[in-house]
């Protein structure tokens, strides 16, 4: 059995547990609350046979665990990774994967001096449909990229952690990260921030962001819309020289469609399952990477992790 242990036992947090009992072979050995009570009340609906810790460092120190699961706010990836690593522990850290390019370097620094596995949880990278839609891509199907475009925006006001700057609130890297992983995706890391423009809360965390990134030969761009204050429609195209690709929501990837230059639909593929299978796949990569002794995934490995995390810092810094 490979034992995953889990950080936080949140909205997210819960949803893991869901997908990992669809999975053979892998189960939820721990999990971690800053309140007993509330691990033990998560423990029971997901995972009754998980042991209870109260306090995250007691996890991060048990033994037994194979991959930390950290689901907690955005401000706490960083002291939690950091806190596991130097335990020994492999982990699996929730986007946006830290604060800021450092923070992310520097996690990779010490899990590289420990020979531990990271791994971002950008679970729209490990989506067969993505998979495939880069197969399109590579295979030439749509000729050189020219343009990405996408919105993903959801009402999320009422949600206290996006309101709250302590906690990385704001739409830009609860949301943002997802487009921006898009186009490292689809242009690679050769990319900038071109634009961005923004609106805040008065807490202070962006309401809302408009931003383009560009390719540093010039050859393509990209641009992109996030909200946390109204549900957009959530679809993606990448704009080819010979044709089209369009995403049915770019964050749980629904569907994609493959065009020709002059819009005739030539293939097309659904996405298999609910969106809790989704998470299934992230979780299946991270376990046959550990199993191989890898200390990365080859569907987010560090360098574009650490891409993300200066994209994110200069479209942040820009608005
Ligand atoms: N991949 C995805 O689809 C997806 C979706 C949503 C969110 N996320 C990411 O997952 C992370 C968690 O998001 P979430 O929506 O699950 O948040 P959430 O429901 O607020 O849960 C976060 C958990 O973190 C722990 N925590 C530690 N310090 C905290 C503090 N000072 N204030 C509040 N909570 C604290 C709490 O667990 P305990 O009380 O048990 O200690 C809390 O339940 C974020 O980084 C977010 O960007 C990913």
């Amino acid at each position: 059995m490979f034992n995953i242990g889990i950080i936080g036992c949140g909205n997210i947090a819960s949803k893991m547990a869901e997908a990992i009992r669809l999975i053979d072979g892998i189960s939820v050995a721990a999990v971690a609350s800053r309140d007993k009570g509330k691990a033990k009340k998560f423990a029971a609906q997901h995972c009754p046979d998980a042991k209870i810790y109260e306090g995250y460092e007691k996890l991060a120190a048990a033994s037994g665990i194979d991959l930390v699961y950290i689901a907690t706010p955005n401000t706490y990836h960083y002291e939690n990774a950091i806190m596991c690593i130097k335990e020994y522990k492999n982990v699996l850290i929730e986007k946006p994967f830290s604060m800021s390019k450092g923070e992310a370097d520097s996690i990779f620094a010490e899990a590289k001096n420990r020979n531990l596995f990271v791994c971002e949880a950008m679970w729209t990278s490990f989506m067969p449909l993505h998979e495939q839609m880069l197969k399109w891509i590579s295979d030439g199907r749509i000729g050189a990229v020219r343009y990405i475009s996408a919105d993903l925006g959801y009402d999320l006001t009422d949600v206290d952690r996006l309101n709250d700057p302590v906690l990385g609130g704001g739409a830009y890297l609860d949301l943002g990260v997802y487009p921006t992983n898009l186009a490292l995706s689809v242009l690679g890391d050769d990319i900038r921030l071109s634009r961005a423009f923004g609106r805040k809360l008065s807490t202070g965390c962006e309401r809302d962001a408009c931003y383009c990134l560009e390719s540093l030969d010039g050859s393509a761009l990209a641009s992109f819309y996030v909200t946390m204050c109204a549900n957009t429609v959530k679809d993606g195209t990448v704009v080819g020289e010979t044709g089209k690709i369009k995403i049915t929501n770019i964050n749980t990837y629904r569907k994609i469609e493959l065009y020709t230059d002059d819009d005739v639909l030539i293939e097309e593929s659904e996405a298999d399952g609910d969106i809790i299978r989704a998470y299934t796949y992230e979780v299946k990569a991270c376990a046959e990477a550990i199993r191989k002794g890898l200390i990365q995934c080859r569907q987010m490995p560090w360098q574009k992790s650490s891409k993300l995390a200066e994209i994110n810092d200069s479209v942040r810094a820009m608005m």
